[in-house]
């Protein structure tokens, strides 16, 4: 949430600060900004997107070698140019920007006000930077030194990076619960909140870890603790090219990540499954495998769409593993003070690795002494850091909003876990164990052949365009498909959609069905088959429009559905990644036919890393 750029070097700021914008732009984007140094500091913020602020720079003075640029998501105020980052301290002196919040902002600025600050925008970050500016003032000492007392008194989470106009050949930064990575290029440096601006620069780069603060000059990087004591940077490569950061030929990021599934799904299984040797190879579960067979309870934490991975993974460890199995909500679970048993075992899904809530219910989950087992897609991420065990979904970058390729990774991924587990455990016949690894060797070109029906799914879509409302149902592993289908509905086509287990619509939603009302079925031939038919029924009596997901040649729902979904026939524990890739398709061409940014949704982010 918020997107963060910061740059020191021989280059001009400016074009490299815009550039990462644009690349940070799904985190946040409902107003952008610059600051700049070159004798005196210059600042240009816009509401709306970076290509907003671009067109207010045209012919401005924007020469400078040292700068800080920010996309928000509005927390504190509205979207507005005076809420924009960067913010500029009472004294003139100081640029600031931020991602997080900061929770005791309120105290902090009514102790400022009665000082006599006057703020000049709604936001929590002008407060921490005035703040500082009066820590500097009263002590006399360096930025440094003030920076580290004032976030000693910080409450919240927060990325910040401030230029001083009194020291323009540094930059300061410092990292509680949200992002930062540094790029280590020749006499230059880069800040951002992923690797997505540094990449096309440098390959080398330092994971910035909480309570640290990096000072960095174009030519020296110095990482600290709030202690004062110096730390060495820990330097790593960045195993990520720029051609996967970037649209090539797809009109939108959203249509080239469904389409890439094929692929994303290849490399979740290349070098891990092998159908030949009958083996599944995850070297993060292996050297942690005596713990996790033995776990005596699985907690699966999660949010969005990864909590949707979560369910169907509950679906799959029980029937595979015979484990019993919860799923929460990251943002409760963190709250409720849940118990936690030695021996429990947390799998924390996350395709950011950055997401507030599951970062702080892992971590909490940790200090009572719970295994973590982290499924992240963001290689170096937090969530990734901090868990004991894991796997890489390596379903490389995914920059629309709405996840799409990093779902059915998770999936595939989840799929192999459970699979190795429950071999360690001797709870699968070798039977079933082959024939899964079978089916999900397959998957990659049943994915493909969904995809090269694209068209008849665009034409059904375009039928419900203008629909209000709209309901998805679904039995067993399918019921979370359900869920995530009227997700990705909502999110970018913005029709009301709800998920429901299809048996549970007669305690509710049912009252709802009339002749407007689609409801999509999500009813591929599983052991639940008859009954969904009976459901289908349910709807049709009350004269409601059924859509149903279906396995290729299912004559008796075709027979009964106005519309239908086909896809080729899978075994059920692998079905949800076929199931779900029409439902992704169907809300990406309703989206596009609204006109809307399916990229960029109002009002989301992709990464949430306020809580
Ligand atoms: C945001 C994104 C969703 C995502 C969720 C969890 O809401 O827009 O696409 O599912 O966060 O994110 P994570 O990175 O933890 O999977």
């Amino acid at each position: 949430m918020c997107g963060i750029v910061a740059y020191i070097g021989h280059r001009q700021a400016y074009p490299v600060i815009i550039k990462g914008l644009k690349r940070l732009e799904y985190r946040g984007y409902d107003s952008a900004g610059v600051a700049l140094l070159n004798h005196g500091l210059k600042l240009y913020k816009k509401k709306g997107k970076v290509a907003a602020l671009e067109e207010i720079t045209v012919g401005k003075d924007l020469d400078g070698h040292i700068g800080i640029g920010h996309t928000r998501w509005a927390t504190h105020g509205e979207p507005s140019d005076r809420n924009a980052h960067p913010h500029q301290s009472s004294n003139g002196k100081l640029a600031m920007i931020h991602n997080g919040i900061i929770e005791n902002y309120a105290a902090l600025k009514s102790e400022l006000i009665k000082k006599g600050y006057v703020f000049h925008s709604d936001t929590d970050t002008e407060v921490l930077l005035n703040f500082i500016e009066d820590i500097q003032k009263n002590n006399g000492g360096t930025l440094e030194e003030a920076l580290r007392i004032a976030l000693k008194r910080v409450v919240g989470a927060y990325v910040v990076v401030l230029i001083d106009k009194d020291n323009p050949d540094t930059l300061i930064a410092a990292r509680k619960g949200s992002p930062l990575v540094i790029g280590i290029g020749k006499n230059e440096h880069f800040l951002a909140s992923d690797a997505s601006p540094i990449i096309e620069y440098t390959k080398e780069v330092v994971y910035v870890n909480d309570y640290q603060i990096a000072i960095i000059k174009s030519d020296e990087l110095i990482l600290k603790n709030l202690g004062n004591e110096r730390q060495t940077p820990f330097i790593q490569k960045l195993d990520l090219e720029l051609a996967a950061i970037e649209k090539g030929g797809y009109d939108h990021f959203m249509l080239k990540e469904i389409f890439e599934q094929p692929d994303t799904i290849r490399d979740c299984l290349r070098g891990r499954l092998d159908v030949q040797q009958c083996t599944i190879t995850m070297a993060g579960i292996q050297n942690n495998i005596e713990q996790i067979k033995n776990a005596n309870r699985i907690l699966i934490v999660a949010c969005g769409t990864s909590w949707h991975a979560g369910l169907i993974a509950e679906y799959i460890i029980e029937e595979l593993c015979r484990i019993p199995v919860e799923v929460e909500y990251a943002s409760e679970f963190r709250y409720r003070n849940p118990i936690i048993h030695k021996g429990d075992m947390i799998i924390a899904i996350s395709q950011s690795g950055e997401t507030a809530d599951t970062l702080v219910a892992i971590e909490k989950a940790k200090e009572q002494g719970a295994v973590i087992l982290g499924i992240v897609n963001v290689v170096g991420s937090s969530i990734s850091r901090i868990s004991h065990a894991g796997a890489y979904t390596h379903a490389g970058p995914e920059i629309g909003v709405a996840s799409t390729k990093a779902f059915t990774a998770q999936l595939t991924v989840l799929a192999m876990v459970a699979l190795k587990i429950a071999k360690e455990r001797e709870t699968i016949s070798h039977d079933r164990y082959l024939h899964l690894l079978e089916e999900l060797n397959d998957l990659p070109e049943k994915v493909s052949h969904i995809l090269a029906r694209a068209e008849h799914i665009k034409n059904v879509a375009l039928k419900y365009k203008d629909v209000i409302n709209a309901l998805y149902l679904g039995r067993g592993y399918n019921f979370p498909v359900a869920l995530e289908g009227a997700l990705k509905l909502k999110e970018i086509s913005y029709i009301h959609a709800e998920g429901y287990p299809a048996a549970e619509m007669k305690h509710g939603p049912i009252a709802l069905v009339d002749e407007s009302l689609p409801v999509i079925f999500v009813a591929t031939k599983d052991a639940y088959h008859e009954k969904i038919v009976s459901n289908i029924q349910e709807i049709k009596a009350r004269k409601g429009k059924v859509i149903a997901v279906i396995t290729e040649g299912d004559e008796t729902i075709t027979g009964m559905a106005d519309d239908i979904l086909p896809v080729p026939e899978a075994d059920e524990v692998i079905a949800p990644v076929i199931s779900v890739i029409p439902l992704q398709l169907f809300s990406y061409y309703i989206g596009i036919a609204k006109g809307y940014d399916v990229d960029k949704p109002r009002n989301l982010a992709k990464s949430v890393t306020v809580e």
